[in-house]
């Protein structure tokens, strides 16, 4: 599949979800585009494998998401305490996880001594632990 393709499927895909969407809830979009009362903060890692929603078989507007690699949470990072903050003290969410999985890309570098590029400074924090 060549790189038009690829993206191509991806709009087809999304379009075919909102008419599925609509056909089983009419006021879906609706009411997601007034309101987000998720009861979760999920702090996951960026892997492709680990989407919350997908996993936990939940809707959009359940679970309020952050995601980097290797899932983690650095006191001076200023994405993530935004997020957290938000979730908290705006969104009122009575949860929060943070998600790990197997074989986490982020903390097999990590643990290894191989240079990857920008992606060293981020994995630092787990090689300091
Ligand atoms: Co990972």
């Amino acid at each position: 599949m060549n790189d038009a393709n690829a993206y191509n499927k991806l709009l087809e895909k999304n379009l075919e979800w909102v008419n599925r969407k609509n056909k089983e809830d009419k006021d879906f979009f609706s009411r997601l585009s007034r309101i987000q009362t998720p009861q979760f903060l999920w702090i996951g890692c960026s892997d492709s494998r680990v989407p919350a929603n997908e996993i936990t078989d939940t809707d959009p507007g359940e679970i309020f998401v952050h995601r980097n690699i290797a899932n983690m949470v650095i006191h001076t990072d200023m994405n993530l305490l935004s997020v957290l903050d938000y979730a908290v003290n705006v969104l009122e969410v009575n949860h929060v996880i943070v998600c790990g999985h197997y074989g986490c890309g982020g903390v097999k570098a990590a643990m290894g001594n191989k240079q990857y590029g920008v992606i060293d400074n981020w994995i630092r924090h787990i090689k300091d632990v």
